[in-house]
């Protein structure tokens, strides 16, 4: 292990430069270089940087001074970019959701596993300022004991500024559902404390009529015996809205991660609670340099990202079948 933790970045698009900065503002991490198949993005980010732009991302994993790298490779790719790191023995920061597949998932468990290295899946949305809160909140009882949550998020779908592969369902790992079905899934149940037991979904493409899916519905029974509903889209026109609600016995919460916004209900209207912003990015940083530095445990296990894959996988099965999907 070198003593500043050097980082590798596999692919400099849209994520990259949010992975950049929190490395820089991780202390003892430091960004040595970063690929891309498209060597002008890597040469990009590069130069902001400070460090080397390398086309094949093999060239980044031999180098000594990198101790884990971090993948922001589209979906399709992120199976075999963490088999091969972990086969040149770095350390993983994978993406969100961590593969296409379950099937894929266990065997990213197994080389990690093989090679001993960490394996960290990189759900973005538990390290909100604002989800962290309403997490606590809950905890504390303020609104007693929760009955279910509802977890709503439009947004522009952006036909133009989408690169193929998220056109795509089936060969690239594209669509809604997958990129952004992971964060909703993952930050109601985080802060339900509970995994899925079933689901019953509609994953479509109304909007679009792509190879990939633009709106869904999921209706998730949970194990501890709480219940969630998720709605997505990407639409042509629209009005921006990104929220978890929460009924509880005694009242309701909601928050807002992107705009740090917590509310909790007193008398029949929602009053704010102060959140001090924080960049979640830089915190998923912290916490792998934490585990890779002293073995702790982190703070998102191989074991949910695979569960959250599962969680997706079971309701684009709900939605073909039009059945309930109970999970294994
Ligand atoms: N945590 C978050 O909030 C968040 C936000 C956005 C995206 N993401 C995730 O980040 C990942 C990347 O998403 P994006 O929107 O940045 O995708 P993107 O398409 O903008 O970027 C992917 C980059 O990978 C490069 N690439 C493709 N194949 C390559 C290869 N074999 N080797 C090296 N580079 C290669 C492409 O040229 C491109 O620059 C996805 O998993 C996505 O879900 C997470």
């Amino acid at each position: 292990m070198n003593e500043t933790l050097g980082v590798a970045i596999i692919g400099a698009g849209r994520v990259a430069s949010a992975h950049c900065r929190a490395v820089k503002a991780t202390p003892g991490t430091r960004v040595v270089a970063i690929a891309d198949t498209d060597i002008a993005r890597a040469e990009a980010l590069a130069t902001q940087n400070e460090c080397a732009p390398v086309r094949d991302y093999q060239d980044a994993l031999a180098r000594s001074d990198v101790d884990f790298a971090i993948i922001a490779l589209p979906h399709w790719l992120h199976h075999k970019a963490a088999i091969d790191c972990a086969n040149a023995g770095k350390h993983i920061f994978v993406e969100k959701p961590m593969a296409d597949t379950v099937e894929e998932c266990d065997e990213m468990i197994a080389a990690a596993k093989k090679n001993d290295v960490h394996l960290f899946v990189a759900h973005t949305q538990r390290f909100f300022a604002s989800t962290i809160a309403a997490r606590e909140l809950l905890e504390s009882g303020r609104i007693g004991k929760p009955i279910f949550a509802t977890d709503t998020w439009y947004k522009n779908f952006g036909l133009e500024g989408r690169p193929a592969w998220f056109l795509d369902r089936s060969g690239g790992g594209g669509g809604m559902w997958l990129m952004n079905g992971a964060h909703m899934i993952d930050r109601s149940c985080w802060v339900l404390d509970s995994e899925v037991a079933a689901v019953k979904a509609w994953i479509g493409n109304p909007i679009y009529n792509l190879s990939a899916d633009d709106s869904a519905m999921a209706f998730l029974q949970l194990k501890n015996g709480l219940n969630i509903s998720i709605i997505h889209s990407g639409y042509k026109s629209g009005v921006q809205k990104c929220e978890v609600e929460i009924l509880g016995t005694e009242g309701m919460l909601k928050f807002d991660s992107y705009s740090n916004h917590l509310e909790v209900e007193n008398d029949g209207a929602y009053e704010p609670i102060e959140v001090t912003r924080h960049d979640p990015f830089q915190k998923e940083v912290e916490a792998l340099a934490h585990t890779i530095r002293t073995g702790a445990p982190l703070p998102v296990s191989v074991e949910w990202g695979r569960h959250m894959v599962d969680v997706l996988c079971a309701c684009e099965e709900s939605s073909r079948t039009g059945r309930e999907v109970v999970l294994g």
